[in-house]
């Protein structure tokens, strides 16, 4: 008997590195799983979907694979269709599905921008919209894990820092408005060596504190994942979640004031004059 007994979970992205491993461990954990990913480049050979859903059998689960393009607005509901026409229900989403462009700003062009934002933010956004409908119908609450990335803030790649922190408003968007519903909603800042990043953990760059781990296996990522879409993880929502290897963090609340005071509360409107005063030494400028 798993934590998530007769459950049933929608992974997109579910082929790939991340994606596959929460897929296998939810069936593990006795989830009926959507594996969703992209078709198979050549015929009559299966899809990664497929590869993962053969696997998910073998080892006694249940699982249907689908092959929607993600990205395309009508892709969100036509996923959640298939969960419901498979399994009756849906419980849990997973958004992990993505691509990449590592573009500088000087460089990218129009066509790089679209592609990785409609995967990222209208593909995110168009399951979580057609999730959403279906878990309120069903009036028994529901999860969420979008995927977003440290890159939001640390990576000189204009489209996929801003399509990642993108899915962080999101993410705090969708938990405000389900939270009446018994929905939860968090965001994964996953590290973990994968199709779309091939290098081991000595080439991750350390980014926004988090120590050095050795282990980037993608099936690390799977445990804080499964939890947040099972009974125990239900009161946490709107949270952003470090996971690699065997370390998770949970990432303070944005536009929480940092450990040193950087509130500044004037008697009167500020001048530039006065913020100059001030500003340097509160942010521990050196003094011009
Ligand atoms: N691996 C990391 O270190 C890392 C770091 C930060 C964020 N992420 C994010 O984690 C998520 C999972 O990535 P991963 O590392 O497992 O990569 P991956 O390439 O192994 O998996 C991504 C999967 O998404 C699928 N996909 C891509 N475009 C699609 C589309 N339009 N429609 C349907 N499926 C599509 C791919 O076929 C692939 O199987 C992504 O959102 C990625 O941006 C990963």
């Amino acid at each position: 008997m798993g934590k998530l007994n007769g459950k049933v979970a929608l992974v997109t992205g579910g082929g790939g590195g991340i994606g596959s491993a929460i897929a296998r461990l939810f069936a593990a954990e006795g989830t009926s799983v959507v594996v969703a990913d992209l078709p198979a480049r050549e015929p009559d050979t299966p899809s990664a979907a497929e590869k993962v859903v053969a696997q998910i059998r073998e080892a006694g689960g249940d699982a249907v694979a689908t092959h929607e393009v993600i990205g395309e607005w009508a892709s969100g509901q036509k996923l959640i269709d298939r969960a419901v026409e498979a399994f009756g229900r849906i419980d849990a989403v997973v958004t992990a599905a993505g691509n990449l462009a590592v573009s500088s700003l000087v460089d990218i062009t129009e066509d790089e921008w679209d592609s990785i934002n409609d995967v990222h933010m209208k593909g995110q956004v168009s399951v979580l919209q057609a999730a959403a409908r279906q878990m309120i119908a069903q009036g028994e609450g529901g999860s969420i894990l979008t995927f977003s990335s440290r890159a939001a803030f640390f990576a000189p790649a204009p489209a996929y820092a801003a399509a990642k922190a993108g899915v962080l408003g999101l993410t705090s968007a969708a938990a405000i408005e389900l939270g009446a519903h018994g929905i939860n909603v968090n965001a994964i800042f996953p590290s973990a060596q994968t199709g779309l990043f091939p290098g081991d953990a000595s080439s991750r760059p350390i980014a926004g504190g988090t120590p050095f781990v050795p282990d980037i296996d993608p099936a690390g990522i799977a445990p804080i994942v499964v939890f947040l879409a099972s009974p125990d993880g239900a009161p946490i929502t709107g949270r952003w979640v470090y996971a690699a290897g065997n370390d998770i963090a949970f990432y303070d609340l944005p536009l929480t004031l940092a450990n040193r005071p950087t509130l500044l509360r004037g008697s009167e409107r500020w001048s530039i004059e006065s913020l100059d005063e001030v500003i340097p030494s509160l942010l521990g400028l050196s003094v011009r």
